[in-house]
């Protein structure tokens, strides 16, 4: 008996439909049939669980997870194991959305070995269905896909070259460096990456990217002519402690809402008020009476 489910080829994500599990070509075919492609960042099991129940065709381990859940100034502290941890978590939550795990800084920058062997234990030990690197390693995608991992890649703002970049600004925005970025983007394609993250770049670049990429774009700070959008678990829900880049949209103010129900609870035991008795537990009746009556026998011997 065979344990392999041979489906009718890549159907596109419906969204909502729990049945429909994404991949890198129904996302493909998503873009061929001009739908758009939702996709976050994703880091534990709670959010990833909500995230894939509301429809998110993608959820991304992104090594932003180093500022927003682990307090680093950027993204570069975070390390391969951390990033396993969180991917395994993630992992836990999701049935139907694409997982894919970013490779944090210092892991994929040396030997395509010693990054090809990394980027194994994403899927053999997180179960991540893709990678994400950041830059135009056209090398290493090329190694990447022989070895059977869907990547994905990232151009124009890239947050690991924070150093080199000196600071988080917007890239390409010179007629050479747009070409540099389309040639860029054209490369990583012919090497076999299955979807392009493009950041922090003007709309003009990422909508002629777009139209001439054979893979889908993913857009953050890209203007709204990508095949898809990704937006941090933590900009869109207010969940930041420092003002939102432009292309950031509040979609919902989760950091109002915790800090007040935090606030009401710490009130509610200060005043007694929390638990009620309704919210604690009881003696049955039977061991409630014992209890009286041995305690009415105890005063009784010592009278
Ligand atoms: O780590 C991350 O959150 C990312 C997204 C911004 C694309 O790489």
């Amino acid at each position: 008996m065979s344990v392999t489910n041979f489906t009718g080829g890549a159907k596109p994500p419906s969204p909502g439909d729990p049945d429909t599990k994404v991949t890198v070509s129904a996302l493909a075919e998503m873009k061929r049939q001009g739908k758009p492609i939702s996709a976050l960042t994703a880091y534990d099991y709670s959010s990833s669980r909500l995230a894939d129940e509301a429809g998110v065709d993608l959820l991304l381990v992104g090594d932003s997870l180093a500022m927003v859940v682990l307090g680093h100034e950027n993204t570069m502290a975070v390390t391969l194991d951390e990033m396993l941890h969180h991917t395994r978590a993630v992992r836990r939550a999701v049935r139907r959305a694409l997982i894919v795990a970013d490779m944090p800084f210092g892991s994929y920058h040396g030997a395509v070995t010693e990054a090809l062997a990394n980027a194994v234990r994403f899927v053999k030990e997180a179960g991540a269905e893709a990678v994400k690197i950041e830059g135009p390693r056209v090398e290493l995608v090329r190694a990447l896909t022989e070895a059977e991992i869907p990547v994905v890649g990232h151009l124009g703002l890239t947050p690991q070259s924070i150093l080199r970049m000196g600071g988080y600004r917007v890239q390409a925005r010179t007629a050479d460096t747009a070409n540099q970025l389309k040639a860029n983007a054209q490369a990583l394609a012919d090497a076999g990456a299955g979807l392009l993250v493009l950041e922090g770049i003007p709309r003009e670049v990422a909508a002629e990217i777009t139209a001439e990429s054979p893979i889908p774009t993913i857009g953050i700070g890209a203007g709204p002519d990508c095949d898809g959008q990704i937006l941090v678990f933590h900009d869109l829900l207010n969940l930041t402690f420092a003002p939102a880049a432009k292309f950031v949209r509040r979609f919902a103010d989760a950091g109002l809402l915790i800090r007040s129900a935090i606030e009401h609870y710490r009130e509610d035991v200060e005043h007694r008020a929390f638990p009620s008795d309704e919210e604690s537990y009881h003696l049955p009746k039977a061991a409630k009476e014992s209890m009286a009556a041995a305690a009415k026998n105890h005063v009784l011997r010592q009278a």
